[in-house]
């Protein structure tokens, strides 16, 4: 049996690269295993990047509802908000000094981060660290995270391993990264990877006039309506068979191959896909948006239950380290 756990940060509303990247799998995950499972909002992770605090408080709801509206079930998760559990910022002290400088310096999405973005401060940098306090407070033993968090990973394993070897016992676990092989990467409204930091996402939870004018701005070729299109080269089509049946995929990929067929065709199969397939998730995603009260209720339960983990394992940290 494992304990599974991982965290969505709250920098933005969840889309459908997190949906189908993170939120689905993780949540299927959860249904194949018998033990209690952690699903948390990294609330504290998305101030290294926004500062707006009501903006946070607007998008960890959003990502909350959206666990909420896929059916993650609660009764089997511990479900919190990162900085409700505060243990977690005392951890990432300790842990910071068993981090080599190094090891942080080499990590490839800070100086990714550091060549792209503005505001370099030092919490990008220490990053990894809250991420494996996250991680090693809980004892997880099983993180789905997507391919671009593995070296994370492998930096929370040594830290990990370098606090054991001090303290002489195995204290804290050593995680094993899960990486979906099914989902690859998912294409933005652009090609490149979704992202928020791209602004190339889709929102299937916009009201349906907004989600038509965000589906209308993928971008595709200039083929004339007549012509035949390859389907593979194209982006709607990648993103409709990320969640079209076969059967679907198939009709849309003879229509492409057959001519007479435009891209705004594709757009419109699209947006009725997502609105037929989605109609339950949007409506209990509207839901919860328009009832924060009914997510903090649920957040503040998952919030004691943490407590009741993490605690007695931070206490062990702090009289290892004489701090108690
Ligand atoms: N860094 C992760 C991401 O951006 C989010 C995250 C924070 C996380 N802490 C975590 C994921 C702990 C798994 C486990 O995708």
């Amino acid at each position: 049996m494992a304990r599974v756990l991982t965290g969505i940060q709250s920098s933005g509303r969840p889309h459908l690269g997190n949906i189908l990247g993170a939120i689905v799998p993780a949540i299927e995950l959860i249904k194949e295993n018998k033990e209690e499972s952690f699903i948390f909002i990294a609330d504290f992770h998305s101030l290294t990047s926004s500062k707006d605090g009501q903006l946070r408080k607007e998008n960890t709801t959003a990502v909350a509802a959206a666990w909420l509206a896929f059916g993650l079930d609660i009764e089997k998760t511990v479900f919190y908000r990162q900085s409700r559990r505060p243990e977690v910022a005392e951890l990432t002290w300790y842990l910071s000094c068993f981090t080599p400088f190094p090891m942080l310096a080499n990590a490839h999405s800070f100086k990714d981060k550091s060549e792209k973005l503005s505001d370099v401060n030092a919490g990008l940098f220490t990053y990894p660290i809250l991420m494996s306090a996250d991680i090693l407070l809980y004892s997880a033993d099983l993180v789905p995270v997507g391919k671009d968090q593995l070296q994370h990973l492998e930096m929370c394993r040594d830290i990990a391993a370098a606090f054991n070897h001090q303290a002489g016992e195995e204290i804290l676990k050593l995680p094993e990264p899960r990486i979906d092989e099914v989902v690859k990467t998912i294409p933005g409204t652009d090609g490149q990877k979704m992202s928020k930091s791209y602004n190339n996402f889709i929102d299937i939870f916009l009201p349906e006039k907004a989600l038509k004018k965000n589906i209308n701005t993928i971008i595709t070729d200039s083929t004339p309506l007549e012509e035949p299109k390859d389907p593979d080269a194209c982006n709607v089509f990648k993103l409709y068979s990320l969640i079209a049946s076969k059967e679907q995929i198939e009709q849309m990929r003879k229509n492409y191959l057959g001519g007479n067929y435009g891209y705004g065709h594709a757009k419109k199969e699209f947006l009725e896909l997502i609105l037929e397939k989605y109609k339950e998730e949007r409506k209990v995603f509207d839901f919860y948006m328009s009832n924060p009260n009914e997510v903090e209720k649920k957040l503040e339960a998952g919030e004691k239950k943490a407590k009741i983990t993490g605690m007695p394992l931070l206490q062990k940290i702090r009289e290892q380290l004489g701090f108690a």
